[in-house]
């Protein structure tokens, strides 16, 4: 049974037809237009497209926000202009499959449980560091939605008392500061301050602005601001993980985004912080660490798996 996933990304919407042990069979990818009319239009365009040379039975369209109980409408998304948005309705008054909506990191994280980084545990946790902090929460084999759908929001717990506003409305939420965008900020503070880390000053005055790319290159080398940069990241990421594992227990935890590239430069400061913040260290199991296996390609994976197909089409 083929599906399609359609992933929406802050810069690129990826696409792809998806079989059900999770291969892509066709992806597509095209940049992520602003205006929100123009973003259902190509997302509409792409699931037509896939559709065309391939016999699917669903399209799953993963966005970054908090997705009603429905799997219908987003309610609320912090870093895309969407209120209440009735994304399924939508998109299925122009595409002729079903469409299931699923919360980016949801999807992504059931990608890495079924088919990547996860797949050997029943208990885990993922975490994509990127433009937000996503969130996925699988329990017993199961993706964990809450009493409204929109549980697993972990990017939005709180991380520090009279912290930094947030699109989500409060403030010091973990998104302001284990994103790949406090990654940026957080570099281009160092950079300004100067001090530590030649490079990245130098990189710094030559563009302007440090963006995401640059910055991981400069930690790959060693730079001493760029690997600071990372330290801080992965630091409040770690220290949040500890607070999860004394609600949720995971086995595992499965870090993806862009951020998530650096492999072991992220992993190994997000251990530290996780172990010296989690309750009874030292007595306790505690869980492993593992860097998202599927990449860019998670959330369309997972997308395309979580879609509901038509019970008579899919027959
Ligand atoms: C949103 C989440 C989303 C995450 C990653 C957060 O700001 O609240 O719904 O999963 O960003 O895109
Ligand atoms: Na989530
Ligand atoms: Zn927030």
């Amino acid at each position: 049974m083929l599906k399609v996933g359609i992933d929406i990304g802050g810069t690129k919407i990826a696409g792809g037809v998806v079989d059900a042990a999770g291969r892509i069979v066709e992806k597509l990818r095209v940049d992520t237009p602003v205006d929100t009319g123009a973003l259902a239009d190509a997302v509409i365009d792409m699931a037509r497209h896939l559709g065309a040379s391939h016999d699917v039975s669903a399209v799953g369209v993963a966005a970054a926000g908090f997705v009603d109980r429905d799997r219908a409408s987003v309610i609320h998304a912090p870093n895309i202009a969407w209120r209440n948005e009735p994304l399924k309705a939508i998109l299925e008054a122009r595409i002729d499959v079903p469409v299931t909506i699923e919360n980016d990191a949801n999807a992504a994280g059931w990608a890495e449980f079924r088919f990547g980084a996860g797949r050997d545990v029943d208990n885990m946790v993922m975490l994509t560091m990127g433009t937000g902090v996503g969130g996925a929460v699988v329990l017993d084999g199961a993706l964990f939605r809450g009493g409204h759908g929109i549980a697993a929001e972990l990017g939005h717990t709180r991380f520090t008392r009279d912290g930094l506003l947030c699109g989500c409305g409060q403030h010091g939420c973990l998104e302001q500061y284990a994103s790949g965008r406090a990654l940026q900020r957080e570099a281009n503070a160092i950079a300004d301050a100067g001090g530590i880390g030649a490079a990245l000053a130098e990189v710094r005055a030559d563009k302007g602005t440090l963006g995401g790319p640059a910055i991981s290159r400069l930690v790959l080398t060693g730079d001493a601001g760029a690997v600071e940069a990372l330290r801080r990241v992965a630091t409040a990421l770690g220290e949040a993980c500890g607070g999860f594992q004394a609600v949720l227990d995971p086995e595992l935890f499965v870090i993806g985004g862009g951020v998530a590239q650096l492999g072991d430069e992220l992993l190994a400061p997000v251990r530290i912080a996780y172990e010296t913040s989690l309750p009874g260290y030292g007595d306790r199991p505690v869980a492993a660490f593992a860097i998202a296996e599927l990449g860019n390609d998670a959330g369309l994976i997972g997308a395309a798996d979580l879609a509901i197909a038509d019970p008579i089409a899919s027959a």
